[in-house]
């Protein structure tokens, strides 16, 4: 299996457990940190409806409380007809903690794929170095 392959089977599994009685559409995340590691996560819903969280979110979450720091790769899968993309927050999420060049492999379960980069869907995006964070860990 290649590293995108296993990026995006953990994508599906997390999908799998997604939480999301609300909206019905079921989405799972994966991304791979600085160590190599795989982090996932699914959607969280909630009755609250803006409560709710997006599977992206929660594999940043899982990411972080695993120690990782660097985002190095992402896969996103939903069932639509076109690749399930990352919002434009979980964009200005990811970008925390990953680079223009960061790959985003954006799935569909049937069968669509787009291959796209963290620059090019967060084009121009506010981050640490704003902030004169030269030095991220
Ligand atoms: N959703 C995600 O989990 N990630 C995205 O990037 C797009 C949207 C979720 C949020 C909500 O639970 C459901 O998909 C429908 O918007």
């Amino acid at each position: 299996m290649n590293d995108d392959d296993a990026l995006l089977q953990a994508a599906l599994a997390a999908r799998e457990q997604a939480y999301a009685p609300y909206s019905r559409f079921a989405v799972g995340a994966a991304l791979r940190d600085e160590q190599g590691r795989i982090h996932a996560g699914c959607n969280v819903e909630n009755a609250a409806y803006p409560q709710g969280l997006c599977a992206e979110a929660v594999a940043l979450g899982q990411l972080v409380v695993a120690g990782g720091r660097r985002v190095t790769a992402v896969a996103v899968v939903g069932d639509a007809a076109e690749p399930v993309t990352p919002c434009g927050g979980c964009r200005q999420k990811l970008r925390e903690f990953g680079a223009d060049e960061t790959p985003v492999l954006c799935a569909s379960t049937r069968g669509a794929r787009l291959w796209t980069t963290l620059g090019e869907l967060l084009p121009a995006g506010f981050g640490p170095t704003h902030l004169g964070r030269q030095d991220r860990p």
